[in-house]
């Protein structure tokens, strides 16, 4: 199924095959974010949910196809050409993994020395207490990560990542592991970073609560590609046997929980 790019997306699979050795993980994807949505990936484990967000960031490159971001093609951008890239794109990665040998507020630093080696100190240490202030854990600079808990390792994983004010926020599983209570507050960041900062999301998760209260839009996929992407309503309705399956397996997940 080819989806026609509109003109407008800010990022554009197209026609992605990857394969690791023998095993193909996409055999012609395509699909399209738009500028200012939350688009969310569902799909079954192992069907390159996660490998589609790491060649938005150049941790992985498509064998053939274009990964397209404001009219460039990263699928063949050499390591240096990324380096722009990743102050725009940042990924919230699964794990969060914090160093714990840094203080939180050390940790959020991190990238913005990385990427901006010239910002003055005052300048750097009011970012890091914006960052932790949006992720509701205002004045924890000087905690170590490992005085805190999940939910909040994850949220000063996600300061951390919106350190350098990017345009687009890739959530691996953002609520993986994480209480009700945590889930919902990781939901509503995802809310305000769209709504206060007029941030691009692409959110891969299997919690079809929290896809269903953050998306615009859900794609899903299956088979090795996209095979349905609509708006909430549109893939509650859906008539797919892929997109049915999925929904129903996760139903009874959530009430056998
Ligand atoms: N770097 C890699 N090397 C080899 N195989 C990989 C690599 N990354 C992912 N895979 C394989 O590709 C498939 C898709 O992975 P992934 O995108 O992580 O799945 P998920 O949809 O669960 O996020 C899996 O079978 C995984 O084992
Ligand atoms: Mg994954």
């Amino acid at each position: 199924m080819t989806e026609p790019a509109p003109p407008d997306a800010l990022i554009r699979f197209e026609n992605l095959k990857k394969s690791f050795g023998p095993k193909r993980i996409y055999d012609g994807l395509n699909l399209s974010v738009q500028k200012g949505e939350t688009l969310t990936v569902i799909g079954g484990s192992g069907t390159g949910k996660s490998v589609l967000l790491k060649c938005l960031i150049g941790l992985l490159s498509p064998d053939r196809g274009k990964v397209w971001f404001e009219g460039q093609d990263l699928a063949a951008f050499t390591d240096a050409q990324f380096q722009p890239v990743r102050k725009k794109v940042a990924m919230v990665f699964q794990g969060a993994a914090l160093f714990d040998s840094l203080t939180v507020g050390e940790n959020i630093a991190y990238p913005l020395y990385e990427h901006f080696p010239e910002m003055p100190v005052d300048e750097l240490r009011e970012k890091v207490a914006q960052k932790l202030a949006l992720v509701n854990l205002p004045g924890i600079e000087a905690m170590r990560p490992s005085d805190l808990s999940g939910g909040m390792r994850k949220r000063v994983g996600l300061a951390r990542a919106i350190a350098v004010d990017p345009e687009v926020i890739l959530w691996d599983e953002p609520t993986t592991g994480l209480d009700p209570i945590s889930t919902r507050i990781i939901d509503e960041l995802i809310l305000s970073m769209k709504r206060t900062l007029g941030c691009t999301s692409v959110v891969v998760t299997h919690d079809m609560e929290s896809a269903f209260a953050v998306s615009d839009r859900i794609a899903m996929l299956a088979n090795k590609r996209i095979v349905q992407v609509g708006t909430v309503d549109e893939m509650r309705q859906s008539k797919l046997p892929d997109v049915r399956a999925f929904f129903d397996a996760r139903a009874g997940a959530t009430r056998r929980a």
